[in-house]
């Protein structure tokens, strides 16, 4: 069997991992040959690719990023995009793809699957928005960047009695921000999910000094004020329809100086969330993704991705991952309230 693999959208740690599981099963337990394709969908669009082999993986486990490289491509924003992805897969004589990426790079796959061409999805995001998996690989390794970067600000907010404003990525689902926020004791998250009272916000900060605690408030970069709506930090979208978010933490951080008097910093984590050596927790989760993805494109059970379900990993229709996103309930945000200020 041939088999094409490729990793599409925003990029995260754990993406190697995946890539080395499928080619190492696949070669040594049914001999199968794999072509990489670069830079997710623009790869099969343009009919770009690359040698992927036994010798290619080895030692890629610990390593961030993607050998394939990887773009937010759109074949269906392209004219013809679609047939002209089948013609090339197909004359290849590639029998199917493990396509590895998050909502956007499976809703292609899935339009491409209807099409009759066999795709298997990886799922992967550091947001850990995607329907039908308990959790994406790359989000524990930003949980942890994030846990990291307050334990740090925390000490040097303390000394200089300031208030600091962390901006963490989650365009639509807060898991960054409640995860990174509850591991390092933020006194305040704020998430898309639920838009926040900018008095409230202030009150808290004042309750926290007035403890003795430099307050450190954590904000997704889509989170939104009562009245208003998401910063966005470029013009324009990408070519999946999505706008830059960005400048939430400086907003806050002017607005909660203006309004307290206190000396009020922002901190944008940005792509650091997304770059670096993946977790133990990812590296596993990814090679368990990969390991099963592989057996399910040998088995032709195409249309499907593979998914953590408690401890198991299991095939679920791609469908249930793009139609609706995974976001915070509210009794998860409730937990990490932990009453106030310290
Ligand atoms: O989708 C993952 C993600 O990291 C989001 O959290 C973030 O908004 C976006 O990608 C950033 O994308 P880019 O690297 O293309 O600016």
């Amino acid at each position: 069997m041939r088999i094409g693999l490729l990793t599409g959208g925003g990029d995260c740690p754990g993406l190697n991992a995946v890539i080395r599981a499928v080619v190492l099963r696949g070669t040594r337990e049914w001999g199968h040959e794999f072509i990489g394709y670069l830079d997710g969908w623009k790869g099969p669009l343009e009919n770009l690719t690359t040698e992927l082999d036994v010798d290619r993986v080895r030692g890629i486990l610990a390593q961030g990023g993607t050998i394939l490289g990887s773009s937010r491509t759109n074949p269906e924003a392209v004219d013809g995009g679609i047939e002209a992805v089948i013609e090339n897969v197909r004359g290849a004589g590639i029998d199917g793809l493990v396509a590895i990426g998050g909502d956007d790079t499976l809703g292609v796959a899935r339009v491409l699957t209807d099409r009759g061409l066999g795709v298997i999805g990886v799922p992967k995001t550091i947001d850990n928005d995607l329907n039908a998996t308990d959790y994406t690989f790359g989000f524990d390794t930003a949980v942890n960047i994030v846990m990291d970067s307050l334990d740090r600000l925390r000490t040097t907010g303390a000394s200089h009695h300031r208030a600091l404003v962390v901006e963490v990525m989650g365009r639509h689902a807060g898991w960054i921000a409640l995860h990174g926020g509850m591991a390092g004791g933020a006194d305040l998250i704020l998430v898309p999910e639920e838009k926040f009272d900018l008095e409230q916000v202030c009150e808290r900060v004042e309750a926290a000094f007035s403890a003795g605690v430099a307050p450190l408030i954590v904000a997704s970069e889509g989170a939104m004020p009562l009245e208003g709506r998401e910063l966005t930090a470029a013009e324009g979208t990408d070519a999946f329809g999505h706008i830059r978010l960005g400048g939430i933490a400086k907003w806050l951080a002017e607005q909660i100086e203006e309004k307290t008097g206190r000396e009020t910093r922002s901190v944008v984590l940005g792509h650091l969330q997304r770059g670096g050596t993946p977790t133990a927790f990812d590296r596993v989760l990814a090679t368990r993704l990969g390991y099963r993805a592989v057996e399910a494109a040998t088995a032709g059970d195409w249309g499907n991705m593979t998914t953590l379900r408690g401890t198991s990993i299991e095939l679920a229709p791609l469908a249930d991952a793009v139609d609706e996103s995974k976001i915070v309930p509210p009794e998860r945000l409730r937990e990490a309230d932990n009453g106030y200020p310290g």
